[in-house]
């Protein structure tokens, strides 16, 4: 079978940055750092993206590409012996479920961000009823936005990779960053917003060791660059060989990180514009209202200070929160569906609708179960089935492949590869850094509870 192939670097990395770049940027990020503290998970998730998850990343960039296909296929691909290829197979099958559930959940909240850039349309036509039913939190308006937004992700995985993917994003994110740097600066005026400035920007050094704090900056990190479910690793296997690999991994976790610090600078002082508003963002014991709907109420309070051009930025805003949401879910259905196309011969446009149709199945039933089930899938996912994968990713590309095999891969699009840091640095990092440190916080978190 002909592979999909990116048509080129840019492509490839604004694809892969797509896929990275999303919710967990906007919305996982912000109420993160809100919710641990402020500069303290700044300054944690910071080390941690680029010390532990770029490293991560590479490992699944290059696996992927090596093998040419989806990670059920390419961990067995790395060693001779039955037992390992068995414990490979395992790993990628564990993948596939962890991102199904992912997109169940991711597929809600996506559902919000479209019902709120939909609401300033229907209050401009005259239609506050509408608005006010499509901001308020109801079962209804969650099944119908959350079906909304599978449908679009369905259609656009069952397109395939170049017309689907790679045309969505790349308009886009350079529009994303244009309008959160125009909200900054607007947000900064307004009385309020210096305190949350330091808020988020001078750490308590007293909290950084918190394993709480760790433990959620570590799957917060691993979330938002996608890692642990194989997902990179199929986007690594449609990299042309040409591509220098190394670099395009670092530009993916470059515009990541960047896009989530620039995204905290915009809500945390919004939160205190806010709450300067007369909004409640705090309970009484200090802890955040509703954390999993704060940007949902930062925001609006801060579009609404605007005046008559509040309601054009809001549409903008929530327009393309929506769009860099669908070239995330996009890469996460895009997992499961390439497994059952290249594993089992099913036609792709069939397979995107029967996989889609199943995680659709388990979105409702969270929306029916929201008060107990959301945040348990959340944390069941990214704080512990992620990081773990993660750690079974490194341990396949540092231990089990051969050193010598993945130096030709890396070589293939950068030919001084055997002399450089990354050399010098990653083989080394993959095989203890990584799945050492990943280890140690598990132990470090269950002991300190
Ligand atoms: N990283 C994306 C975000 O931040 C979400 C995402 C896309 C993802 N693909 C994934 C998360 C694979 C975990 C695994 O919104």
């Amino acid at each position: 079978m002909e592979r999909g192939q990116f048509s080129s670097k840019l492509g490839f990395i604004m694809a892969a940055a797509g896929a990275a770049v999303g919710l967990g940027n906007i919305w996982g990020f912000p109420t993160q750092v809100a919710s641990n503290g402020g500069g303290a998970f700044v300054l944690v998730y910071l080390l941690l993206a680029f010390c532990l998850a770029y490293p991560a990343l590479m490992a699944e960039l290059i696996v992927g590409r090596y093998a040419r296909a989806n990670a059920v296929i390419a961990l067995p691909m790395l060693s001779e012996r039955k037992a390992l290829k068995r414990l490979g197979q395992g790993v990628g099958i564990a993948g596939l479920v962890t991102v199904a559930v992912i997109l169940s959940f991711y597929a809600i909240i996506a559902g919000w961000l479209f019902s709120f850039a939909l609401a300033p349309l229907a209050s401009s036509v005259g239609g506050s009823q509408i608005s006010d039913w499509l901001m308020a939190f109801s079962i209804e308006r969650n099944v119908a936005f959350t079906l909304i937004f599978m449908v679009a992700t369905i259609l656009i995985i069952g397109a395939g990779v170049s017309q689907g993917i790679e045309r969505w994003t790349k308009g886009m994110m350079p529009a994303l960053v244009l309008i959160l740097l125009a909200l900054i600066a607007y947000m900064l005026t307004l009385p309020g917003a210096i305190d949350g400035l330091k808020h988020y920007l001078v750490p308590d050094f007293s909290r950084i060791f918190e394993p709480s704090l760790i433990i959620s900056a570590l799957g917060q990190a691993f979330f938002s660059l996608s890692l642990g479910v194989g997902c990179m690793l199929i986007y690594g296997s449609y990299l042309s060989s040409n591509e220098n690999i190394v670099k395009v991994g670092a530009w993916v976790t470059i515009i990541d990180v960047a896009l989530a610090f620039v995204a905290g600078l915009l809500i945390i002082p919004a939160m205190y514009v806010a709450a300067h508003y007369g909004v409640e963002i705090f309970d009484k014991n200090g802890d955040l209202h509703d954390s999993d709907k704060l940007i949902f109420t930062v925001l609006p309070a801060l579009f609404a200070q605007m005046g008559g051009v509040g309601q054009l930025v809001s549409f903008a805003f929530f327009l393309l929160m929506s769009l860099a949401a669908l070239t995330s879910s996009i890469s996460l259905l895009e997992v499961p569906v390439a497994y059952v196309v290249e594993g089992h011969k099913v036609a792709r446009k069939r397979a995107s609708w029967v996989i889609g149709s199943l995680v659709t199945l388990l979105s409702l039933t969270i929306v029916f179960n929201f008060e107990w089930l959301f945040g348990l899938v959340i944390m069941i996912t990214t704080q512990y089935s992620q990081p773990i994968l993660g750690l079974f990713f490194c341990v396949f590309a540092g231990w089990i492949w051969h050193r010598d095999s993945a130096l030709s891969e890396i070589k293939k699009g950068f030919a001084g590869a055997q002399d450089s840091l990354f050399w010098k640095i990653w083989p080394w990092y993959v095989r203890f850094v990584c799945p050492l440190f990943i280890l140690l916080m598990f132990i470090h978190a269950l002991w300190g509870q």
